[in-house]
């Protein structure tokens, strides 16, 4: 059935209607994970193993849904992940998203690489923002996103820690997927089929990794694959004594994003970051890894007073923010979960997705009986 923005009512509606618009390397890109893709599939299952144990005649009517994370207070737990090349998937691209991230007054992340510059982003849009950093081989290159995000006062810098080397995607394999989008007679006729998206790629906005422009040709110019740039581009040698530096060198929130074990986590409660992103980088890494729900219980155990614990991936409804609340994360967050949306319809898209998710986060909130996120606890789960 052909979908419109109007008959998308969750994620997976969102999905179908990315899958409508957008030629099939750059669907699979975004949808695809890392070998047998278990983990990413658990990502989302993780949540189905714990059921929700409501309260009921708590005056419900008006309710609090805010959470404070990175030193802002959001009026939605639930905030949008840094993910790459966002212009490939709608002309729009980190545009939408932070003009949806302002509208929801939610925290949103900006790619190392993004299609928008660091500074255009800072001008225009007053959401809290949050850089994600990639170290580079080339010192010279991470250093200038750093100061860059500093001088445009961004709020908060996320290292990304699960990249080390390039997941092994293969739908990306397959296709043929690569940054920029290299034609080639495999993926002609998809391109062919889907002429909206392909005039605007080819006669639209230049397409540019905005922040790596001016230091390297790789994924502006020179076309390779994701797992080629992580595998060429980032430092092997990246380590503890590294993240200390960089989080030394940067003044506002300091979050790891990618941090699965309670011992990554007291480390990096050690070095001062001011929160963690409990994630597997939506599966698309190292495949058999834990889900970030099923590992989040031990993390908040640990460190849940040092830092701000973010459960990060699989997150597809409104319930499953309210199960990694109860378990003691501060706020989730995730990228596809608006990737389709953005997509599929661009802002529009982006605001209808968060806008659905919004309305079942305060609707699962009131049959919970919970005013506050403060009132969701353990007590109310129940793992099967
Ligand atoms: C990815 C990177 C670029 O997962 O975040 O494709």
């Amino acid at each position: 059935m052909f979908k419109r923005l109007k008959n998308c009512h969750n994620t997976e509606d969102f999905r179908l209607l990315a899958k409508q618009r957008l030629p099939s390397p750059v669907f699979h890109y975004i949808d695809g994970a890392a070998d047998d893709e278990i983990t990413y599939r658990r990502n989302t299952q993780a949540f189905d193993d714990c059921d929700l144990v409501p309260n009921v005649l708590s005056g419900v009517e008006s309710i609090d849904m805010s959470t404070t994370v990175m030193g802002h207070k959001m009026a939605l737990p639930l905030f949008l992940s840094p993910t790459a090349l966002q212009r490939l998937f709608h002309h729009d691209g980190e545009r939408a998203v932070a003009a949806a991230a302002d509208k929801y007054s939610t925290y949103f992340g900006i790619s190392s690489l993004s299609t928008v510059s660091i500074e255009e982003i800072g001008e225009n849009f007053s959401a809290p923002k949050m850089f994600q950093l990639y170290v580079h081989k080339d010192k010279g290159l991470t250093n200038s996103m750093i100061e860059r995000c500093k001088a445009a006062k961004y709020d908060a810098l996320s290292l990304t820690v699960d990249t080390i080397v390039g997941g092994n995607r293969e739908r990306d394999l397959r296709t043929g997927f690569t940054s920029p989008i290299k034609l080639s007679p495999r993926s002609a006729l998809s391109f062919a089929a889907h002429p909206e998206w392909t005039l605007r790629y080819f006669f639209g906005e230049q397409f540019e990794l905005s922040q790596l422009k001016d230091y390297v040709d790789e994924g502006t110019n020179v076309t390779l694959s994701i797992a080629d740039y992580f595998n060429t581009m980032l430092d092997q040698n990246m380590n503890w004594d590294d993240a200390a530096a960089i989080r030394e060198q940067w003044d506002g929130h300091f979050c790891l994003k990618g941090i699965m074990s309670v011992e990554d986590a007291k480390r990096a409660a050690d070095i001062g970051a001011t929160a963690i992103m409990v994630s597997n980088h939506g599966g698309r890494q190292l495949d058999g890894s834990r889900a970030p729900f099923d590992q989040l219980a031990e993390i908040v155990d640990a460190v849940g007073d040092k830092l701000d614990v973010i459960c990060d991936g699989g997150i597809r409804r409104g319930s499953h923010v309210l199960k990694a609340l109860s378990v003691g994360a501060k706020a989730c967050s995730g990228g596809r979960l608006y990737l389709y949306a953005l997509a599929g319809a661009g802002q529009p898209g982006v605001d209808r997705a968060l806008g659905l998710l919004q309305t079942e986060i305060e609707r699962g909130m009131k049959l919970m009986g919970a005013k506050s996120v403060a009132e969701l606890g353990r007590h109310n789960l129940r793992y099967r």
